[in-house]
């Protein structure tokens, strides 16, 4: 055993299992409370000062003195590779075990699911061995250090930082702890070393078992048999016993091939996630069955074919979503129900593949993978984000790259769902990532690789990379260089779409380029959580039993961020990226995601509606459908629609019943929308979930000025003060000039939100210029930010209100602005708010293609999206009116065309005070946004910003809109 293993890459311990496939149930659980203590370092002294701690968990979520700490990719501490410092959390954790008695003369194993990053394992004060790397488990022979019928001490001591955190260097809160499950279990003497299973769609099953004995060599007469089930293999033979090639290829390492081919098998897809249980059985010479195990097989082929990634021979769309191991509770460790709830919530909005961003995640989510029907790229825990270019080539890491990457692909290499391996994140690229995709190609042929970083500045370098996975690529640049001639692979963003804050913006984009340039297939959102911690007030600790619900963490609890522990360095917010809260509440980018994902989509056929399947592999039987009409945002009609049989990628025309398009009301808008649900319940989905909302126009506005038709019939006189700000009853500020929005985290990193700030376009000074009256039609002319902007408002008096026509000369020098529009404030009293328009969710420019134009209403409150750092938020997009309900008025607004508009309790500098979203104190107004234009939101916290047809700039901007009371 080396001396401090945790400063050095060397591993060590006889006793250490090599990785393998195989799942051996708890047969002794050793999950719960243990005695606990934490040492200043590894060196110190262990003391009788015990206390507890629950495994698995971090200790940094427990009230041990040790708090999480938040960077993105700087090293927590100076020190160069490989040393850690002197500082070094080091967790003992202690209890004692009863081995069970009829474990007698068998085989003994200690297996520890996770740990973070070192550990040593000791039975009885003697040392089993160490483990690296904090994402997989480690397993250790301790067949000689117990004695069945008698307790022992277990004792696992956990070194924070080593030489393998510089590998380990990923985006994301460092912990400390056992973060998955710690057991024991025990093996005949005659036992399954491994498994290996290659299962493809044509049937053809190859069932590769490697059989050890305890002893070393290996008894006389021993067997392996393995049955499928679930196949129809014909009358009496349901469970087909496989034909077993035996094949002693030494004394000691025995080596079974069992070939097949099973006639009529049901392939897996993400689609349609068939599994098979393949039951793999060692008999001693007497035909006793000595070990057993259970695998869940799917048949199916991946492969790369000239530019196309091939799933079954079919090129798939990758819809995916990065993936961390997060809980806001835990911190890192995540319970089997948890991992489901989260893959259900991505299958329900679209997402067909997870990338598991960095590192092996519990092999429970690769079962729930394959399980509830998910493509996998499964990446190795290596990352060495700070030292990348050092670490890449050097070769003291050259074993723990081999290490990761082998250990990684030995555990889950018989998992379906795994379609590719990842060699790992941002380690950029050098002869350690050589060697492991030279021995990962080697051991699995039947997979393609890809790493990031060999293709980071040149999609054409590295051919270690089967496919080209840039990060964050803009659309121009995957499109140009899919035109180029020169792609040889296909193209799939490992990252793209960076969900920091109220982001998202241009996936339609993105999908439309994807959609439409061959060579493109798709990418992973960045990504699924935002990892807040949940947070005590009261002591700024932890709070394992805190509450939270719908996005917000409880009374007297907030989501932490970097930062927030007094974690030195921090990254602040930027781990609060992900398309769902801490909660795993969605965000409202994940209805764009649904819809852009949709398995059925409607186009206008030249006037007949044509409906798509877009599915890969399935029919439309599992769905039903039901049509909705709305005429103008008033009369809501709705049918049943019978979803034609259309093969997948098919697509069919579809005549809705005559009797809802039929005389059709008013001379409006008329939108249709074909509202499309889960017919039968699924593993993932209750009958009746709505999976898309597919909308076709009908008709669209015919009248040509809307509002100025209901002008100047003499309402009340209009009332404006000596600066011209309108005076109203149920306002209690007045319309005036909006430039401005509290900066998204987009706005922020991309410098925006500073430079806004210098052009003074938060607070701009307004400067009035003159009033005049014509009749009954004021006109004020006011001048902002010294005159780079010159305003005109008039106002009108109409039947039950004011009709407010307005003009925004932006002066040139105003190139990128957040908006363009007015804003206003309500007396208190207003709750609720009715609106035509999309939604029901949050949209903005260059994020509304998942909200279908309609009649929707919501609670003013809740019309707020509570990001975690504040912002702008809560928008809704191509409002055509609403109104504003409370107890004693109704206040109606409507607009010359689909405008951009937000209802909220908060004004744009209340958003931009505060740091989180617990400091928000709403106030009883309603602060009223109309815009004439607003800024798309794009992604550039990391990555492009929005295309240029969303940005806003200078020029003459013209809009008008009425204030009417009832
Ligand atoms: C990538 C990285 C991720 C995360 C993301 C930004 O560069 O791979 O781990 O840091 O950027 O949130």
């Amino acid at each position: 055993m080396v001396e401090r293993p945790w400063a050095s890459p060397e591993l060590t311990g006889w006793r250490r299992l090599p990785m393998h496939s195989l799942r051996r149930p708890a047969a002794v659980p050793l999950d719960g409370r243990w005695r606990f203590q934490l040492l200043p370092s590894p060196e110190a002294e262990v003391t009788a000062a015990w206390e507890e701690a629950d495994v698995p968990g971090c200790w940094t979520m427990q009230d041990s003195g040790d708090l999480p700490q938040y960077t993105n990719f700087r090293m927590p501490w100076p020190d160069l590779p490989p040393h850690p410092p002197a500082a070094n959390p080091t967790g003992v954790y202690e209890r004692e075990v009863a081995v069970p008695a009829d474990w007698a003369g068998r085989r003994i194993i200690l297996h520890v699911g996770a740990a973070e990053s070192v550990l040593i394992a000791q039975i009885g004060g003697v040392t089993a061995g160490i483990g690296k790397d904090s994402h997989l488990a480690t397993e250790f022979d301790v067949t000689d250090l117990v004695r069945p019928g008698e307790t022992t001490t277990v004792r696992l001591t956990v070194v924070k930082w080593s030489d393998a955190t510089f590998i380990e260097d990923q985006d994301q809160w460092w912990h400390g702890g056992i973060t998955r499950p710690v057991l024991l279990y025990s093996t005949d003497p005659l036992y399954l070393a491994d498994v290996r299973v290659t299962a493809h769609r044509g049937g053809h099953l190859r069932v590769d078992a490697d059989v050890r004995s305890m002893h070393g060599r290996l008894p006389g007469g021993w067997r392996v048999s393995a049955t499928l089930g679930g196949i129809d293999l014909g009358v009496d033979t349901a469970y087909g016993a496989l034909l077993a090639e035996r094949d002693q290829i030494s004394a000691w390492e025995g080596r079974v091939r069992l070939r097949r081919t099973i006639p009529g098998v049901r392939p897996w897809s993400a689609e349609l996630p068939t599994l098979y249980d393949l039951v793999v059985r060692v008999h001693d010479a007497d035909g006793t069955v000595t070990d057993e195990t259970t695998l869940r097989v799917g048949f199916r082929d991946v492969e790369v074919s000239g530019r196309d990634l091939l799933v079954n021979g079919e090129r798939v769309y990758i819809r995916g979503v990065n993936r961390h191991d997060f809980h806001p509770r835990t911190g890192r460790v995540v319970s089997p129900e948890d991992m489901r709830a989260d893959l259900m919530t991505m299958k329900r909005f679209g997402f067909n593949a997870i990338r598991t961003s960095h590192y092996p995640n519990d092999p429970v989510l690769l079962d729930l993978a394959d399980e509830l029907g998910l493509y996998v790229v499964d990446e190795a825990n290596v990352e060495s984000h700070a030292y990348a270019r050092e670490i890449c080539d050097d070769p003291a890491y050259l074993s723990a790259f081999v290490d990761r990457v082998s250990r990684m692909a030995r555990r889950d290499v018989n998992h379906p769902s795994v379609i590719i391996w990842s060699l790992g994140n941002e380690s950029d690229y050098g002869v350690n990532h050589d060697a492991a995709a030279g021995w990962l190609r080697a051991f699995d042929p039947t997979r393609p690789v890809q790493y990031e970083g060999a293709i980071k500045y040149d999609f054409d370098g590295g051919p270690i990379s089967d496919i080209v996975c840039p990060m964050y690529a803009s659309i121009e640049e995957i499109t140009a260089y899919a035109r180029s001639g020169r792609q040889d692979r296909p193209l799939i963003l490992c990252e793209y779409s960076h969900a920091m804050g109220n982001s998202n913006g241009t996936l339609a984009d993105y999908w439309a380029a994807i959609e439409s340039t061959p060579g493109l297939q798709g990418g992973f959102i960045w990504e699924f959580w935002d990892h807040g911690l949940l947070q005590r007030l009261d002591d700024g600790l932890p709070a394992p039993e805190g509450t939270y619900a719908a996005g917000v963490a409880g009374p007297g609890y907030r989501w932490a961020y970097g930062g927030d522990f007094g974690d030195e360095p921090n990254d602040g917010n930027f781990c609060a990226d992900g398309v769902v809260f801490p909660d795993r509440t969605p965000k409202p980018a994940m209805y764009e995601h649904r819809e852009l994902a949709a398995p059925v989509r409607l186009t206008d056929d030249a006037g007949v509606i044509r409906v798509h399947n877009r599915q890969h592999f399935r029919d439309l039987s599992w769905l039903t459908a039901e049509w909705l009409l709305d005429a103008d945002g008033a009369a809501v009609r709705t049918a049943p629609a019978e979803l034609p049989d259309i093969r997948p990628g098919g697509s069919a025309l579809l005549t809705p019943p005559a009797a809802l398009i039929g005389h059709l009301p008013g001379d409006g808008e008329l939108w249709l929308t074909l509202r499309v649900t889960v017919r039968d319940d699924q593993p993932w989905a209750a009958a009746g979930t709505t999976m898309c909302l597919p909308q076709i126009r009908l008709r669209t506005e015919r009248r040509d000025l809307p509002l100025r038709a209901s002008g100047r019939v003499g309402g009340p006189p209009i009332e404006v003060d000596h600066d011209g700000l309108l005076v109203h009853p149920l306002l209690a500020a007045p319309p005036t000039l909006s430039l401005w929005r509290a900066p998204t985290d987009n706005d922020r990193l991309a410098g925006l939100g500073a430079r806004w700030a210098d052009q003074g376009l938060p607070e701009p000074v307004r400067v009035p210029v003159d009033v005049v009256r014509d009749g009954d039609r004021v006109t004020v002319h006011a001048r902002y930010l010294g005159g780079l902007v010159v305003h005109e408002q008039s106002f009108t008096p109409i039947a039950d209100g004011i009709l407010v026509e307005e003009t925004a000369v932006l002066g040139d020098a105003l190139t990128d602005v957040a908006r363009v529009g007015t804003v206003f404030e309500t007396v208190a009293g207003f709750e609720r708010v009715s609106w035509y328009g999309q939604g029901p969710w949050e949209t903005y420019p260059d994020r509304c293609a998942g909200g279908p134009v309609g009649s929707h209403q919501a609670a003013i409150d809740d019309l707020f999206t509570p990001y975690l750092r504040p912002q702008e938020s809560g928008g809704r997009h191509g409002v055509r009116r609403f109104e504003l309900t409370g107890p004693a008025h109704t206040l109606r607004v409507r607009l010359d065309g689909p405008r951009q508009v937000s209802l909220t309790r908060y004004r744009a500098a209340d958003l931009a005070a505060a740091s989180h979203h617990d400091e928000l104190v709403p106030r009883p107004e309603c602060v009223v946004h109309v815009d004439a234009a607003h800024r798309g939101l794009g992604t550039a916290s990391c990555g492009p910003d929005t295309l240029p047809a969303f940005l806003v700039g200078p020029g003459t901007h013209r809009w008008s809109w009425t204030l009417e009371t009832t």
